[in-house]
């Protein structure tokens, strides 16, 4: 079988799979986690205050960009101006004592490091973000690889 193939396969696999459980589940539930009708636009909740304790946070896996300890309100990102390249950029470092952005954020596509940021990289917010101290809407069993590796499967990631 082509690697297509497989693809098209497992998609319809878990589509099959899929397809009760959310008929089981309704729009009520849906509802339930809007607090709303579907057919209706909640007044969205005030915003809490962000994470701002400057600690940097362990990853639950190797690939994961960090969150972000700090505040990010007003940080201005855009064509002209990359406020977190100020502190974060590879020149910067000296004088914000920031970590600097990794390697990775030099790399083009073709696996070349640049002398600049690459573009896939300029956008820090499509992959760093900000926490708050929030109530999940769902459950999570997520289990650090750690844990499951050395066979603590029950101890969660943080
Ligand atoms: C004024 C300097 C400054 C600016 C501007 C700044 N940062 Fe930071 N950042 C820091 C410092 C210093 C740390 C190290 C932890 C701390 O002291 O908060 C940090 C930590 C981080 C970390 C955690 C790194 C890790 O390994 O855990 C991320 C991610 C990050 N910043 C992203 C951003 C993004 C995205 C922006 C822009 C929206 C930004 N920062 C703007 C100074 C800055
Ligand atoms: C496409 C996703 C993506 C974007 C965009 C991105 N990052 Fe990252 N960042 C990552 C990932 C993934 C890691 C962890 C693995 C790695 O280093 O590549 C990371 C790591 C970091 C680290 C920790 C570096 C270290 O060595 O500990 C900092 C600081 C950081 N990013 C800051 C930034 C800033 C500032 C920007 C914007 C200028 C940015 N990132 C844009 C994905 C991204």
């Amino acid at each position: 079988m082509t690697w297509a193939k497989r693809l098209a396969a497992a998609a319809l696999v878990l589509t099959c799979g899929l397809v009760p459980v959310s008929l089981a589940l309704g729009d009520e539930t849906f509802a339930t986690l809007r607090n709303h009708a579907i057919d209706q636009e909640p007044k969205p909740p005030p915003l809490t205050n962000e994470t701002n304790d400057d600690l940097r946070k362990p990853r639950n896996y190797p690939e994961q960009p960090p969150t972000i300890p700090h505040k990010i309100r007003d940080y201005q990102v855009d064509l002209n101006v990359n406020k977190c390249l100020t502190c974060h950029g590879r020149t910067a470092v000296g004088q914000s004592q920031a970590p600097m952005v990794s390697v990775t954020h030099y790399t083009d596509r073709d696996g070349q490091v640049r002398a600049f940021m690459s573009p896939r990289r300029y956008f820090c917010n499509q992959c760093h973000v900000v926490q708050a101290q929030a109530r999940p809407l769902v459950g999570n069993d997520f289990v650090d690889v750690e844990a499951l590796v050395l066979g603590l499967g029950d101890k969660k990631g943080d």
